[in-house]
């Protein structure tokens, strides 16, 4: 294990929570009547943020759209790899108009933006690992938008299902460490699945279902900070066992809308 771990300056994108609410109920963390705390979001997003520019990353924003509540997710709405953006579409009818906003971002940043066909939520499902695509399938986004990934990106897409609905997305279960490494939870992985990420990662981080449903999965590591939920206590340890630099960011309001850190993280990759 090396000694130390070297951090690579990242840039995201993110959106700020003004418009943020429980108001639907589309995975088994939402309930419509949930009181969200505006101002404790607002803090802890900018929490975030701050953390994020402290260890040397820069951050761009998108404008929230009144009646998205769920735009704050940032992650969602596109993958960027090679400096090429693969947009969203949406699951649920409810969340379907953010795709527009975020892609007309890109646009005004200087991107061209693939709209898929099928349905696909963005980095929620699809995890660059530096040499091809974790893909995950079975709540949100399809086997027919793998395909189309692939056929865009022309990297290898490795589908994996999911079977836990807590676990709806796969930056719930898992997350990459650096180009050589993750972190998952194996029981939110159908029996091949698992197999799979065993095969392809022997000496994975992995975590256990209290880890999992504090979203310690939903973390954003830089290869060496890992910006983790600091209710993920046992898996913040068995990072730092492994040389990772464990930063905790509490972002519990947004854990009533089933997302945390990363869910809040779009990664430009140029
Ligand atoms: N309420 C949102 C949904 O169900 C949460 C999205 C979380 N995002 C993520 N990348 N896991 O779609």
């Amino acid at each position: 294990m090396p000694d130390s771990r070297v951090p690579r300056r990242r840039r995201f994108l993110v959106c700020e929570p003004r418009h943020f609410a429980v108001q639907y109920a589309i995975n088994p963390w939402m309930h419509p009547d949930t009181h969200v705390d505006v101002d404790l979001a607002h803090d802890q997003w900018r929490t975030l943020i701050r953390a994020y520019e402290a260890h040397g990353h820069s951050v761009d924003a998108v404008e929230p759209v009144p009646g998205l509540p769920d735009m704050v997710f940032a992650a969602n709405s596109a993958v960027v790899v090679g400096g090429r953006v693969f947009g969203s579409l949406f699951h649920a009818p409810e969340r379907r108009p953010e795709s527009t906003h975020y892609d007309l971002w890109f646009k005004k940043a200087g991107y061209d933006v693939r709209r898929p066909q099928a349905v696909c939520e963005g980095e929620g499902d699809l995890v660059w690992t530096g040499r091809y695509v974790l893909a995950g399938t079975g709540f949100r986004t399809t086997r027919e938008a793998h395909r189309e990934v692939q056929e865009f990106f022309g990297h290898p897409v490795i589908s994996l299902t999911l079977v836990d609905p807590h676990f709806y997305h796969l930056d719930t279960a898992l997350f990459v460490l650096d180009e050589n490494n993750i972190a998952y939870y194996p029981e939110a992985f159908s029996t091949g699945s698992r197999a799979v990420l065993a095969q392809l990662y022997p000496d994975a981080v992995l975590a256990t279902r209290d880890d999992a449903m504090a979203f310690g999965l939903n973390s954003v590591s830089d290869g060496r900070h890992v910006f983790i939920a600091p209710q993920a206590e046992a898996l913040a340890l068995r990072l730092d066992d492994h040389g990772y630099v464990p930063v905790p960011v509490d972002l519990s309001e947004f854990h009533k809308a089933g997302g945390g850190i990363k869910c809040c993280t779009q990664e430009i990759r140029s």
